[in-house]
């Protein structure tokens, strides 16, 4: 698994790095590449191409695709990490970009991540048909937006020191994280033309990986170590952060998140031997130590 992960991360920054060199130089690609290349799991756009192999996409295509992924989630780390949301100094065992570049270049540098994405999507190094470039530019705004990312992000902040069901976190765990984490696994299906019924199924299968991810991140800020986490830990308690652990205690998320897992298992199932990636995937995602 972390073979695997790793080849994507080095393919995934091959292309971003290539990317980025063929387009003129600016004051704002340092904190860029910053935000890019300070590490970084990839773990996203492994979720994609375990998801494209059961479509036989072709893997050229789902790295570009999970490049421009991954430049939006490197934008939400970065504006994640500044004064006004969650205020944290270290990220990926290193300052944080708005500690390293200053906070005004780090919000610029996180809006300028996350147009390269549809810079990405619509280029044409991505050699699919335009109609479906637009497709997934489509969908993969909506899950960016007020809907997405961004607004899972407004209600992580909004609920902090409140009591909220668990119905309500769970449903700002999957705009926060699942979103995207859908988009993922809804790419494949996009390209291959799918209906829209197949194709909103893998979008709920995505939102409950992404759940499971932020749920199993959670885990890592309760029990983990900043020396292995690389960002501090015990910071979601501080803050009053609205968590499954919060809410339920540590023993009865793990126990939901092993739900997550095997009702995941259930669905993708039926693709037989080709589906034992992405189960290896979502072990790591909750086992995981950062
Ligand atoms: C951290 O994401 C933020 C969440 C959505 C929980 P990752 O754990 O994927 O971050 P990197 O890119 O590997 O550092
Ligand atoms: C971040 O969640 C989710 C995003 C969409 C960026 P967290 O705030 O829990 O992520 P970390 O723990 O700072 O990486
Ligand atoms: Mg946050
Ligand atoms: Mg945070
Ligand atoms: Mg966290």
């Amino acid at each position: 698994m972390k073979k695997k992960l790793d080849k994507i991360a080095k393919d995934t920054n091959t292309f971003l790095k290539g990317f980025i060199k063929k387009q003129k130089k600016s004051e704002l690609i340092k904190p860029m590449q910053y935000g890019l290349f300070s590490g970084g799991k990839k773990i996203r756009s492994k979720v994609l191409i375990d998801v494209g192999s059961l479509f036989n996409i072709k893997y050229k295509s789902l790295i570009i695709i999970g490049s421009a992924v991954e430049c939006i989630h490197a934008y939400s780390l970065i504006h994640d990490d500044l004064p006004c949301m969650d205020n944290d100094t270290i990220r990926r065992g290193k300052p944080s970009t708005h500690v390293k570049f200053g906070e005004s270049t780090a919000v610029l540098a996180g809006n300028s991540l996350l147009t390269m994405a549809f810079e990405i999507l619509s280029h044409n190094e991505l050699n699919i048909s335009e109609k479906i470039k637009i497709s997934l530019i489509n969908k993969i705004s909506e899950g960016s937006g007020h809907l997405g990312v961004a607004g899972g992000q407004y209600l992580d902040l909004s609920y902090e020191h409140k009591k909220v069901s668990k119905k309500k976190i769970i449903e700002m765990e999957i705009k926060k994280t699942g979103r995207l984490f859908s988009f993922c696994c809804m790419a494949p299906l996009i390209i291959k033309q799918k209906n829209k019924k197949e194709i909103s199924k893998f979008k709920n299968i995505g939102a409950d990986i992404g759940l499971l991810f932020q749920v199993a991140d959670d885990l890592i800020d309760h029990r983990g170590d900043l020396s292995i986490a690389g960002k501090k830990t015990g910071k979601d308690k501080k803050k009053g952060k609205a968590t499954l652990i919060s809410l339920l205690g540590q023993k009865n998320t793990v126990k939901y998140a092993d739900n997550l897992i095997l009702k995941i298992n259930n669905k993708i199932k039926v693709y037989g031997k080709k589906s034992k990636n992405l189960s290896e995937t979502l072990n790591y995602i909750l086992n995981r130590d950062k």
